[in-house]
């Protein structure tokens, strides 16, 4: 197996290793990082946590996640050398001396370091005083952090100055998943390699944008997590806000990290805050009650547990956002997510103006707006909806609408898709940022979210219910009604 030599070889620690999202996404990651000749063959991982538990039972743990999240067949080739860089480490994340055991397994004179923070916030400070106590700490570690980064401006500050007393600002890389979908990053492709696009992308020919994140899944046993957080946390103030700034960011210089996350900042700058005297106009608060998925009966979200009949989380979000800039001048974007909701669909809907004049009356009373629609997941692709006139002679000219549809699949066969995961870890130990979240980038958008949220705890309104299996509220159709506008269904 050729190995690719962009990267040194790391020691990859997973602070976590026996969790979910470890079991789920990472070791997957890594064993298809490992299947493509992607990790170096000196790349030793060293999975961490608190339990005793021998080396073997450790592999047969990893084995068992592998046989449960790879798509089969296996290839049992690569499960084995996976699994022979793969090392288990008992660290009691508060007793500084046990890192050094870390020390000693990583061996830095030959590897850099990453750690993957798997774990709750609330350890990041005992592990970080771990490291830095170990001595293992230099210019050229890294850290990972998955979110969340806290549940606001105060508490994502103390996050990041807790991890900013260990690591330096570039040795830091926050995790956004959406940011390692190849559709998401398509987005710059799209924007900024086509030319039609880059002379076609502001308030002179864009009327409004919509992005929707659309899940069927419920809380799926998080509802501890999720019923402190809701919607508008868990999904918005990142995934969502990440797409936007994708979407609404000048042209960066060049790919470089900063390049780009300076571009994003601006928009974020840019956003008009939501307040209390605008929030029951610009923002639609949901939360589903029993319904249908797909035919199935599902549990309304007071019925998933019963620790809070009473609960007001939102379980879906709908926000009219107005960036400030010269670009965007009065285009709305507007922005829907939601769990529950009829199926799982993620797009960004470009609507361009309307034509100042029509010249085919006769046929077509009111000409409709071209749309650019760019599906995100699943069935990933791209499509202009236009005009055309239907072959034939006699009748005038009759117009209809046609799809321009390129689906990726079609246009791009790939055995295996890179979940988001994988093209992550890779940056992570090949040592670029560019897909990571910068500090000023995440406190920014708390800021924003934060200002909807203190909006929303002074208003009287509870969440809107809506019935599962919908697509929300319908407060959320108004909400676009009141503009004259209504979402692409
Ligand atoms: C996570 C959220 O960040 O993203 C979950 O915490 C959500 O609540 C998930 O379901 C959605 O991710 P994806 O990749 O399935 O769209």
């Amino acid at each position: 197996m050729p190995t690719i030599d962009m990267n040194k070889p790391c020691g990859f620690t997973v602070f976590g290793v026996l969790g979910d999202l470890s079991r789920r996404k990472l070791i997957p990651s890594l064993y298809q990082l490992d299947r493509a000749g992607l990790l170096h063959e000196e790349t030793r991982i060293i999975g961490i946590a608190r339990h005793e538990l021998s080396q073997e039972d450790f592999v047969a743990g990893i084995r068992e996640a592998l046989k449960t999240f790879v798509k089969p067949p296996l290839d049992p080739e690569v499960t084995d050398r996976l699994l022979g860089r793969m090392h288990y480490l008992l660290v009691n994340l508060d007793v500084p001396d046990e890192y050094k055991r870390l020390a000693e397994a990583i061996d830095q004179e030959k590897r850099v370091l990453v750690n993957y923070f798997s774990v709750a916030p609330f350890l990041f400070d005992d592990i970080c005083r771990g490291l830095a106590h170990a001595s293992i700490v230099t210019p050229e570690t890294r850290v990972v952090l998955e979110k969340p980064i806290g549940r606001d401006l105060q508490t994502s500050q103390e996050i990041n100055d807790t991890v900013a007393r260990v690591f330096t600002e570039d040795q830091v890389y926050r995790i956004d998943h959406y940011l390692g979908k190849e559709t998401v990053m398509n987005l710059l492709a799209l924007r900024f390699a086509n030319s039609i696009f880059t002379t076609n992308w502001d308030h002179n020919t864009i009327d409004h944008v919509q992005i929707t994140v659309a899940e069927e899944v419920g809380i799926e046993g998080r509802w501890g997590y999720f019923d402190k957080s809701g919607q508008l946390r868990d999904m918005v103030q990142n995934h969502l806000m990440q797409i936007l700034t994708l979407v609404a960011m000048e042209p960066p210089v060049n790919m470089d990290g900063d390049s780009i996350r300076n571009e994003k900042l601006k928009v974020l700058k840019a956003l008009r805050p939501i307040t209390a005297d605008t929030v029951e106009e610009k923002t639609v608060r949901g939360q589903y009650s029993a319904g249908f998925i797909k035919g199935k009966p599902v549990p309304g979200y007071l019925e998933e547990k019963d620790d809070n009949p009473t609960s007001t989380t939102e379980t879906f979000v709908a926000i009219r956002v107005d960036i400030d800039n010269w670009r965007w001048a009065d285009v709305p974007f507007y922005l829907r997510t939601g769990k529950r909701l009829t199926t799982k669909r993620s797009e960004v809907v470009i609507y361009f103006k309307r034509l100042p004049h029509n010249i085919f009356k006769d046929s077509y009373k009111h000409l409709p707006q071209n749309k650019l629609v760019i599906r995100l997941q699943p069935d990933e692709g791209v499509e202009i909806e236009m005009l055309n006139k239907v072959p034939g002679i006699g009748k005038g000219i009759k117009l209809q609408k046609t799809m321009l549809d390129l689906s990726f699949s079609d246009a791009f066969y790939a055995e295996h898709v890179a979940d988001a995961y994988e093209r992550l870890i890779l940056k992570t130990m090949i040592g670029n940022q560019s897909l990571f979240i910068r500090r000023d980038e995440v406190e920014r958008s708390w800021k924003w979210i934060d200002s909807i949220q203190k909006a929303w705890a002074l208003s009287n309104e509870s969440p809107k219910t809506y019935p599962a299996g919908t697509w929300g509220p319908v407060a959320s159709v108004a909400l676009l009604a009141r503009d004259g506008r209504e979402w692409e269904e």
